[in-house]
């Protein structure tokens, strides 16, 4: 049965949520499920904004029948060709072949990659500023490359002020009834999964979102419409500087965040001793995790947020435990920079993890390294405990600055 959602008299939400994949992309747990949006405008002429994934397909193609009811679909604006939205677009063609595809031009190319079908007779390529009249509305289309996939561009509605942004602005969860952000806690409850959402997704891609906001900030904004979470009303200025400082790599609050990566104990424990030192020196709101147990993005996510990262980890087969091997490998891969860290390693017979960490940590822009360096063998002694209070004691005076 259709379950749609006046966003304004003109524009249906008729995406759907997904509470059943465990995991987003194969990749990131979304224990809270996902939404997959799409937008119908009916005007003079009716407005696709975005299709589907496979996940909520059914349940999409009955929402847009029911929301053209007896009009003929005549537009399909694709944001991007990415499969979390265009594997239901050949279904969607089949029934409405007669549709028009707005994209920039990389599209379609990307439908005859993932479809097979040649679209070229119906595909219209656009570029930035260019403009879709359908009545009463006229969409201006923005285009964002590489926030996060090349082709992307967003769409502005002048008449109605709404900025369809793409992945831009969405989030991990499903929507619960729910669908404007200020009718949810969303400032306390939703933001670290728009926060896990970005680091995750977006955050390679600073400096292509730095080129969205500047562009962005020359429109006038009532609503954000993104492609997965709740519609975006109410303080958008507030949203926009939380994506300006995660996308200059800035830290979000003073708080010490350490990730302990340990086989048998001995760093963790160390870490538990590290993180009391802290306290005792009034840091607030530390925050250690196990890197084996939380799943990457997690600790990306809260690496994005934090000023200080603590690094700790057991050497592997002359190496880095592969769980902080794998965690560093992401943190450049999203492009973190911009942080004070510190750096711990243990060993039984020939310590090497430190040395694996702090180059990775030179792969990384502006990462500026706490003495003392704390090598441990097999577990922490009274030395090492002194040492801890020397590092924890230059972390407070970092963070308390
Ligand atoms: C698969 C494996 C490989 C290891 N390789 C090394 C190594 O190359 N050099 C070393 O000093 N210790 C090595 N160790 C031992 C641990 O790094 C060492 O016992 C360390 O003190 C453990 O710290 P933890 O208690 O925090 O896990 C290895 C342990 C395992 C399980
Ligand atoms: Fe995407
Ligand atoms: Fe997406």
């Amino acid at each position: 049965m259709h379950n749609t959602f006046a966003v304004t008299d003109d524009i249906m939400y008729i995406g759907a949520s997904d509470r059943r994949l465990s995991r987003f992309e194969n990749a990131y747990p979304v224990p809270y499920g996902m939404a997959y949006n799409s937008y119908l405008v009916s005007d003079e002429k009716t407005t696709l904004f975005d299709t589907c994934d496979w996940a909520v397909g059914r349940q999409f193609i009955e929402n847009l029948q029911y929301a053209l009811a007896s009009k003929k679909l005549d537009n399909i604006v694709i944001s991007h060709m990415e499969p979390d939205h265009c594997s239901t677009l050949g279904l969607v063609l089949d029934l409405y072949p007669d549709v028009k595809i707005y994209g920039t031009a990389k599209v379609a190319t990307l439908i005859k990659q993932f479809s097979g079908r040649d679209v070229e007779a119906s595909f219209i390529p656009v570029k930035d500023g260019d403009t879709l009249n359908t009545g009463k509305h006229t969409f201006k289309f923005v285009t964002a490359p590489m926030v996060h996939w090349p082709e992307v561009m967003c769409t502005y509605d002048e008449a109605e002020k709404l900025l369809f942004s793409a992945d831009a602005f969405g989030t991990f969860g499903a929507l619960s009834g729910n669908i404007f952000s200020d009718e949810t806690d969303f400032w306390t409850e939703e933001i670290s999964e728009v926060r896990r959402y970005y680091a995750n997704i977006v955050g390679k891609y600073g400096n292509n979102v730095q080129m969205l906001l500047k562009k962005a900030s020359a429109l006038d904004i009532s609503m954000i419409l993104p492609l997965h979470g709740p519609v975006l009303r109410g303080d958008i200025a507030g949203y926009i500087s939380y994506y300006d400082k995660w996308s200059t790599y800035t830290p979000e609050s003073d708080s010490v965040v350490i990730f302990s990566a340990s086989i048998y104990g001995g760093i963790d424990n160390t870490c538990e001793i590290l993180a009391s030192e802290l306290a005792q020196r009034g840091v607030k709101n530390i925050k250690m995790y196990d890197v084996s147990a939380l799943h990457y993005s997690y600790l990306v996510s809260e690496a994005f947020r934090s000023k200080f990262i603590v690094f700790a980890a057991s050497t592997q087969d002359m190496g880095l435990f592969s769980s902080m091997e794998f965690l560093m490998t992401e943190l450049k891969a999203k492009n973190l920079s911009n942080r004070t860290v510190a750096v711990i390693e243990n060993g039984s017979w020939a310590p090497a993890s430190g040395k694996h960490m702090k180059e990775s940590l030179e792969q990384m822009k502006n990462i500026t390294v706490t003495e003392p360096f704390v090598s441990i063998r097999s577990t922490p002694t009274e030395e090492i405990c002194e040492q801890l209070k020397e590092l924890a004691a230059n972390i407070a005076s970092t963070v308390n600055s």
